[in-house]
């Protein structure tokens, strides 16, 4: 889980790898370092931020127009300077970066040792710089050669990019399972893990897929190969993406400025699916899979974290209208408990990044029992819209903040969107109850509009409670992953224990727990078990717990009992996960920004997880 970026060129390298390094650093910031041609080689690395690497280089040799870079989140051995990536070999002539994790890295280390190499780091990326050092003296004297044939013999995942002092004119790179991306500038390229690195300085992209390598040289053709060292034709895509999308547009952090776009990317995420007028969805990129979910027997949902909250309220969704028996799966206990998985089965993968290896890894054991597996990703071009059949996309737009807020939101609506569709097909629902959902739907925007507007009401919230060292947030039904998700967002951005239960379970053990201490958020809206919802109110007003409730607005009932609400506007009970978790992204927003916390980039963590 790190970001490598490089360039090759006419350019100086330098401004182009520190700034790619930033828009990155949402990948991994315990560390970075830069590795640049010259005549010379020169490494530098640092433990920290980007900005500290930056500061660090001030007075160095940082000239020249081929270069790599590296953020990290550490894997293998502590974050330090020099455990930070790029990795020399022994000789220090060649320098790699690498994403990934080498899994048979100590069989080789130990081989390496053997024949008299003297490591450095505990990484598992150094042993790669190592080997192909040994394999280009020993085997062949061939830089392109030399990666090729190590990457034959390592075991895992990796996207990497090599230099040589001694071929200074190329920059090589692979991939498999980790993400690599080309941008093919005019005579020069660039590499980035994701092309957010690249778009201020090209539309045009090569995603490199899984085994193949590419040896890049300014001015001349890329040449990709498998690394069975077949040729390939590079598929150039190009970029939607806008330079603006990147940056915080006024907004103090990137996860305020994604609360506030989520009118508009759950706008986004409608545009072109809904017909209202002819009362029809249309998910175009699914299509040709429809009559297989309409068939389904089952719908197997696997995620993690945050979207695996948004697939258990796709859960209530699907079973509620679409009467189709769901089971929603942590993508890291599947893959590991031996399945039982029919042809006939429906996978929905969710990940906003489309990178997470776990959810990556269920989708290959899946497939394998012969399943169709749809995605629901955010990253156009990621290994997972690319490992699925088919898919829809969240048009989300960037999600750069590591919390997640708009892409849970988008991946609801898709959910919704899904759900509703599937119901209409399969004449699960009335023709009048599918237009009233369809057109509560198209409004929604509208109403997360109107539900932002409780950010002042939050605000205060959030400074009474900044302090409190637990929180437990309670729903049911639709609610309940809104709970879980509000205490996930908690818990990260701001570092106090919270935890998500269905509010009926509280009985049955976490309501020891209560006291004037501990604030618990209920979501208390008005429809489905909402009576039910008041009694759990009252077992906590009881024990002198402190109440937050989301409520739908002009509510009276549970205004009487609560210490605090905060009033979302009615829909329909299904669409108010929608809502309902807007305040709650909100206050852990502010709770953190009280708590001097990193927002952004909360401690521990990263915004892809491409590691078990
Ligand atoms: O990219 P993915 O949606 O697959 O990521 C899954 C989780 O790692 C992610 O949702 C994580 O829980 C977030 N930090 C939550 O805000």
């Amino acid at each position: 889980m790190c970001g490598i970026v490089g360039y090759i060129g006419e350019k100086q390298a330098y401004p182009i790898l520190i700034k790619g390094l930033k828009r990155l650093e949402y990948r991994g910031y315990d560390s970075a370092g830069i590795a640049i041609l010259n005549g010379e080689l020169n490494t530098f690395k640092k433990i920290g931020k980007v900005s500290e690497l930056e500061e660090y280089v001030k007075d160095k040799n940082i000239n020249g127009n081929i270069g790599i870079a590296h953020t990290r989140w550490a894997t293998h051995g502590e974050p330090n300077d020099i455990n930070a990536h790029p990795h020399n070999s022994q000789s220090k002539n060649i320098a790699i970066i690498h994403n990934g994790i080498i899994e048979n890295y100590s069989i080789i280390k130990d081989e390496l040792i053997k024949r008299g190499y003297k490591f450095s780091s505990e990484t598992d990326s150094e042993v790669l710089a190592y080997l192909i050092e040994d394999i280009l003296k020993n085997v062949k004297n061939d830089l392109a050669e030399a990666v090729r044939i190590a990457l034959n013999q390592v075991i895992g995942a990796y996207a990497i990019a090599v230099i040589s002092k001694n071929e200074p004119d190329k920059l090589i790179v692979a991939k498999k399972g980790s993400p690599l991306v080309i941008g093919i500038g005019k005579g020069e390229f660039f590499i980035a893990s994701d092309a957010t690195p690249i778009v201020e300085y090209t539309k045009d992209v090569v995603y490199l897929n899984d085994f193949e390598f590419a040896v890049i040289k300014k001015n001349e053709e890329l040449d990709i190969r498998t690394i069975s060292n077949k040729r390939q034709t590079p598929y150039i895509q190009r970029l939607e993406l806008e330079l603006s999308q990147l940056e915080k547009g006024g907004y103090e952090h990137f996860m305020l400025k994604e609360i506030y776009e989520q009118p508009r990317s759950i706008r986004d995420c409608m545009r072109g699916r809904i017909n209202a007028e002819e009362d029809f969805v249309i998910l175009g990129g699914i299509s040709d899979y429809e009559q297989k979910l309409i068939n389904a027997k089952r719908i197997i949902i696997i995620a993690c974290g945050t979207s695996w909250h948004a697939g258990l309220v796709g859960e209530y969704m699907l079973e509620d209208i679409a009467r189709i028996p769901v089971e929603v799966e942590y993508a890291s206990e599947f893959r590991y408990k031996n399945p039982i998985i029919y042809e006939d089965d429906i996978v929905i993968a969710i990940s906003q990044s489309g990178e997470t290896a776990d959810t990556l890894e269920a989708i290959e054991i899946a497939k394998t029992r012969g399943a169709t597996i749809l995605g629901i990703c955010n990253v156009v071009g990621s290994s997972i819209a690319r490992a699925t059949h088919a898919g829809s996309y969240t048009h989300a737009g960037p999600e750069i903040g590591v919390a997640s807020t708009k892409a849970f939101t988008a991946q609801i609506t898709i959910l919704a969107l899904l759900s509703l569709s599937l119901a209409q097909k399969k004449g699960t629902i009335k023709k009048s109850r599918f237009h009233q959902l369809l057109n509560e739907l198209t409004n929604i925007p509208k109403l997360v509009e109107e539900t932002l507007k409780t950010d002042d009401v939050i605000l205060k919230i959030a400074k009474i409670f900044s302090n409190a060292r637990n929180f437990l947030y309670l729903g049911r039904g639709y609610n309940f992953p809104v709970a879980l998700e509000g205490a996930l967002k908690l818990k990260e951005i701001s570092y106090i224990h919270a935890e998500g239960y269905p509010a009926a379970e509280m009985k049955h053990g976490p309501i020891a727990l209560i006291d004037q201490e501990m604030p618990t958020v209920v979501i208390a809206t008005n429809r489905g078990t909402y009576e039910k919802v008041i009694s759990n109110i009252q077992e906590i007003k009881a024990r002198k717990g402190i109440i937050i409730a989301i409520v739908t607005k002009g509510d009276k009932a549970v205004k009487e009992l609560a210490d605090y609400v905060i009033e979302i506007p009615e829909t329909e009970e299904m669409f108010v996960p929608l809502l309902a978790t807007i305040p709650l992204q909100l206050l852990s927003y502010h709770i953190a920004v009280i708590r001097n916390c990193n927002v952004d980039q909360p401690r521990n963590l990263a915004k892809s997880v491409t590691v078990e």
